[in-house]
């Protein structure tokens, strides 16, 4: 089998890669190790940005997402029991959007396949190879057994953290950057409405909670905690109790507003980032290259905005021409980095860290009070949360 670009990984960076592609006249393979159901169902994030959703938009992915996303002007900050709203819309002229990362990945499943997208879903055994050739090769067994060899012109490895494309980098020529953090996300869909028309992030000291959304009928709900914690301790009437408690406004009538929950899991979480993105002709992209902390929800923003530069890099690749390709790592690291300390800076401001000692205790309170008093540090939040369409140091 031959096509231009052999793309490992059918998440939002690899479905949007293959679509942008072929907006652009270029064929390519989505090799997936999971079932199109299991992609589809994927519990991840829910927030777009601005300039995600002008992307999809722009892209002709919008149909769905214009008519079921929900535009959000800002979001609340609760800390000694007290809410304070971050107004988005006033402090930068900018919204997000909430639709979850399950509904961009079918809708882009669905595009793909209806315009004759070729998609292998529930593939074994991926491996790409002579990547520092003109003429990569990318190899799986599909899902009836059959091997397969595809010679390509070029690689695209998103395949997310786990990934084997990431370790095909020699040693010596990848760099990582990196830091853990002393804490997890208990994460619950829940069949109940949101009790609030904006995002609730919540500092307390049993530790963080977020109140989300999915849709005017069902929340998404996230609480701190320990990053060795086990789901089985965790039955739902604790999960409620314990969110009641970090989400509770002494002396007001609001209230969470509690459902059946439909889906729960923990997730560690990180700062990493490897660079280059590039080795010979296999191209990094989304969280095989970089993962977030997600409190900034920058995560699948961070994918989406890769492959909107690894597309025409890929073009002009295909007519010989190396520039955007030469530039690539560079050119996604002004992003990566800005995202990588906003939700450094996020997680750190709004978790409880175990141990922590009243020096940390009281310079968080402070940034606290400061981001929800001084319109210049409210601003900062709101430019970084929406997205950053002017984020450009370097020229081209
Ligand atoms: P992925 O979505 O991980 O897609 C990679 C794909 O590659 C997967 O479908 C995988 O099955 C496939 N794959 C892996 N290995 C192979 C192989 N060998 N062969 C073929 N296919 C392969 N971000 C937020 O902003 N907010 C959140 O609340 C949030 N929650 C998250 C919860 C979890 C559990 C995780 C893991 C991430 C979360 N994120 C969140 C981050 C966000 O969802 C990711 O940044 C986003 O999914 C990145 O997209 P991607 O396409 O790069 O990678
Ligand atoms: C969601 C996830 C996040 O990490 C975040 O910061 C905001 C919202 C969500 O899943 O809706």
């Amino acid at each position: 089998m031959r096509t231009q670009v052999g793309i490992v990984g059918a998440g939002p960076a690899g479905l949007l890669l293959s679509h942008l592609l072929a907006l652009r006249g270029i064929d390519s393979v989505v090799v997936e190790i999971r079932s199109r159901a299991y992609c589809e169902a994927r519990q991840r994030a829910g927030i777009l940005e601005h300039g995600s959703v002008r992307l999809l938009r722009d892209a002709g992915l919008a149909g769905r997402l214009d008519r079921q996303g929900l535009e959000h002007g800002g979001i609340y900050l609760q800390f000694d029991g007290e809410r304070h709203h971050v107004d988005f819309r006033a402090l930068t002229g900018r919204t997000v959007t909430v639709y979850a990362q399950t509904e961009v990945v079918k809708d882009l499943i669905a595009e793909r396949i209806t315009r004759g997208g070729h998609i292998e879903f529930e593939v074994t055994d991926t491996e790409v190879d002579r990547l520092d050739t003109d003429q990569p090769v990318l190899r799986y067994t599909d899902a009836s057994g059959t091997r397969h060899e595809v010679v390509c012109d070029a690689i695209a490895g998103c395949d997310g953290f786990h990934g084997i494309c990431r370790p095909r980098i020699p040693a010596e020529l990848l760099k990582v950057t990196e830091r853990g953090y002393p804490y997890a996300w208990l994460g619950i869909l829940a069949d109940v409405p949101p009790s609030t028309d904006e995002l609730i992030y919540s500092h307390h000291k049993n530790g963080f909670a977020l109140h989300s959304l999915r849709s005017p009928t069902v929340s998404r709900l996230y609480l701190q905690v320990d990053p060795d914690e086990s789901i089985d301790n965790w039955s739902d009437q604790r999960i409620w109790d314990e969110l009641q408690r970090r989400f509770e406004l002494p002396g007001s009538v609001w209230r969470l507003e509690v459902g059946p929950v439909l889906d729960k899991s923990i997730t560690p979480m990180r700062s990493f980032v490897a660079t280059p993105m590039r080795y010979g002709r296999m191209f990094l992209a989304g969280d095989a290259a970089h993962i977030v902390p997600p409190t900034g929800a920058k995560g699948l923003n961070l994918a989406i905005a890769d492959v909107a530069v690894l597309a025409p890099a890929l073009d002009w690749l295909l007519r010989g021409k190396l520039e955007l390709a030469d530039a690539y790592t560079a050119t996604c690291m002004d992003r990566v980095w800005r995202a990588t300390h906003f939700s450094w800076w996020m997680t750190t401001m709004l978790h409880r860290t175990p141990g922590a000692d009243d020096m940390e205790a009281a310079l968080q309170q402070s940034q606290l009070r400061y981001v929800s008093s001084s319109r210049a540090a409210a601003t900062s939040l709101a430019e970084n949360y929406t997205g950053y369409p002017e984020l450009r140091y370097k020229k081209d």
